[in-house]
């Protein structure tokens, strides 16, 4: 493929990842969104794979085959409530990339490049390496805590910001060191083969970097709290993005520069947007410090009184005789998989003439947009579903509010316990509408660990047990006391 046919396949999947972005923000466009996307992607792909720079296509067919066929078992397979988990793995990968793409351009330099060129490029490998490892470690952390493998309470070194600023600045001067060329240790006793690697000028400090924020990236991610793992994630993911920028800079690949910039700069914006909704600072996630919360986590105090049991028949008469309801599903509506039952009791209820809408908050679930999805797949009408600021001043003229599998997104600690260490995140505030359902298995804690007041309201009555067969079952009362109506009504036609 000829440079230039190759500028202008490389002009048209840029456009096509910023049309993809666009339909993204919205979820009647999503889908659209979603499909530019992948030809953006597919363009890209075929546009390098063909370029004059690629030769070994041997070598490139025994990596791209397994790993497209690893990622799309994985990607089929990974249920939704799993998606922030590969999404961070993904990004370790964005991570590592960086990091090989940097010491392979170290390893073997490109002899045309001289003088200030040649320097701006090793400043853009050493930038590179270091964004790529914190994105790396940091993201392998977050996986895990995801994935329950590690505890998702934060690690509270003493003096970890003194220890971060360290790192920090020993990387700077590590730096330096890199751009001098130095090397610290000349007799090294390994293989003579490794002693003219790792003499190489400059590649110590280069080594020590890496090590080093491999470990600042587990730090930063290790000192935050489960509650703010979303920020980490879309923060990683525009670290990801940067790292993809800066090897796209190594490579000289102008599309690599592009597209990672784009992943860069939305993942900062989704972080500041998520940020704001919890009422945490962006700086202090940048730094790692979004963990601490108020400083001193929960005093852990049970709240006081007892919470009241209720069964289905009682939430199906009181959704019967309710005017106006408002839904507000949690992770627990996803983890049963619930959102097709309450699409039907929806439907149900509009149908006669109730004002059903439902709330959704901006981490409800475990990541962006995972209520709006579920309820879009069970074709819940997009103009009911409503954000939490568009929706929270409603509560106090609602009739009936269902929380499905939502806790701590409904805490009111964050609003009335400072040392909670949810203190501060804005929630949807439905212990001020006239009888609130919560529908989950038992009184546990949500993912923040933190025990919620709002079970034992006077207002509040817990329906326990699974959100899917609960919902399902409310469902067959309402239609069962729509039966003998419909069949008056048969009879009186007939
Ligand atoms: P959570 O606070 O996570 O609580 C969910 C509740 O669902 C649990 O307390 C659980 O209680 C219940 N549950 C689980 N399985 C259930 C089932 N099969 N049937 C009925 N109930 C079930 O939910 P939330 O209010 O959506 O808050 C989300 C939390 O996740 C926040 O802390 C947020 O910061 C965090 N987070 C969010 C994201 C994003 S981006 N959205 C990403 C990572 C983390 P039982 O065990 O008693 O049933």
């Amino acid at each position: 493929m000829t440079n230039n046919l190759l500028t202008v396949a490389y002009i048209g999947a840029s456009a096509l990842f910023i049309l993809s972005l666009g339909g993204l923000s919205n979820q009647e466009t999503a889908r659209q969104g979603n499909i530019f996307g992948i030809i953006g992607m597919a363009i890209a792909f075929i546009a390098t794979a063909l370029s004059s720079q690629v030769t070994g296509y041997g070598l490139l067919a025994t990596v791209i085959l397994p790993g497209a066929i690893v990622g799309a078992i994985l990607a089929a397979r990974v249920a939704m409530t799993s998606m922030p988990e590969l999404v961070a793995i993904l990004h370790s990968f964005v991570g590592l990339a960086a990091v090989l793409v940097g010491f392979a351009n170290y390893l073997s330099p490109d002899p045309e490049l001289v003088g200030v060129e040649a320097t701006i490029h090793e400043i853009e490998i050493f930038v590179g390496i270091f964004i790529g490892a914190i994105t790396f470690t940091g993201s392998v952390i977050a996986f895990g805590k995801l994935r329950g493998i590690i505890g998702s309470k934060p690690l509270i070194l003493p003096a970890r910001h003194l220890l971060n600023i360290a790192m920090l600045v020993l990387s700077v001067w590590l730096g330096v060191k890199f751009m001098e060329g130095a090397t610290f240790w000349e007799n090294i006793q390994i293989p003579q083969n490794y002693v003219a690697i790792l003499t190489q000028e400059g590649l110590q400090p280069l080594l020590i970097m890496t090590a080093i924020a491999f470990v600042l990236g587990v730090h930063l991610v290790a000192a935050i709290g489960g509650a703010d793992m979303p920020v980490v994630i879309s923060m990683l993911n525009s670290y990801s993005g940067w790292a993809a920028a800066a090897a796209g800079f190594m490579l000289s690949n102008d599309l690599l520069i592009i597209t990672g910039a784009l992943v860069g700069s939305s993942g900062a914006i989704l972080s500041y947007i998520m940020c704001k909704a919890m009422n945490r600072s962006f700086i202090s996630v940048i730094l790692g410090g979004f963990g601490e919360g108020t400083g001193t986590p929960s005093s852990g105090a049970k709240p006081a009184g007892e919470a009241t049991a209720t069964n289905v028949e009682e939430v199906a008469e009181l959704l019967l005789d309710a005017k106006s309801v408002i839904i507000v599903p949690g992770y627990g509506m996803a983890a049963a998989q619930a959102q097709h039952p309450v699409s039907e009791i929806t439907k149900f209820l509009r149908e006669r003439k109730k004002n059903v809408r439902f709330g959704i908050h901006p981490v409800a679930g475990r990541m962006p947009g995972h209520m709006n999805v579920l309820l879009a797949e069970a074709n819940v009408p997009y103009d009911i579903v409503l954000e939490m600021e568009e929706i929270n001043e409603d509560f106090s003229e609602t009739d009936v509010v269902l929380v499905i599998g939502a806790n701590d997104t409904v805490n009111p600690s964050a609003l009335e316990d400072p040392t909670s260490q949810i203190a501060g995140m804005p929630v949807l505030e439905v212990w001020n509408a006239a009888n609130v359902v919560v529908m989950k298995r038992s009184l546990a804690s949500g993912y923040a660990g933190v025990d919620n007041p709002l079970f034992y309201k006077e207002n509040t009555q817990m329906l326990f047990g699974d959100a899917k067969q609960n919902v399902a079952a409310i469902l067959s009362k309402l239609v069962e006391s729509a039966q003998p109506m419909i069949t008056t009504e048969k009879v009186l036609v007939s």
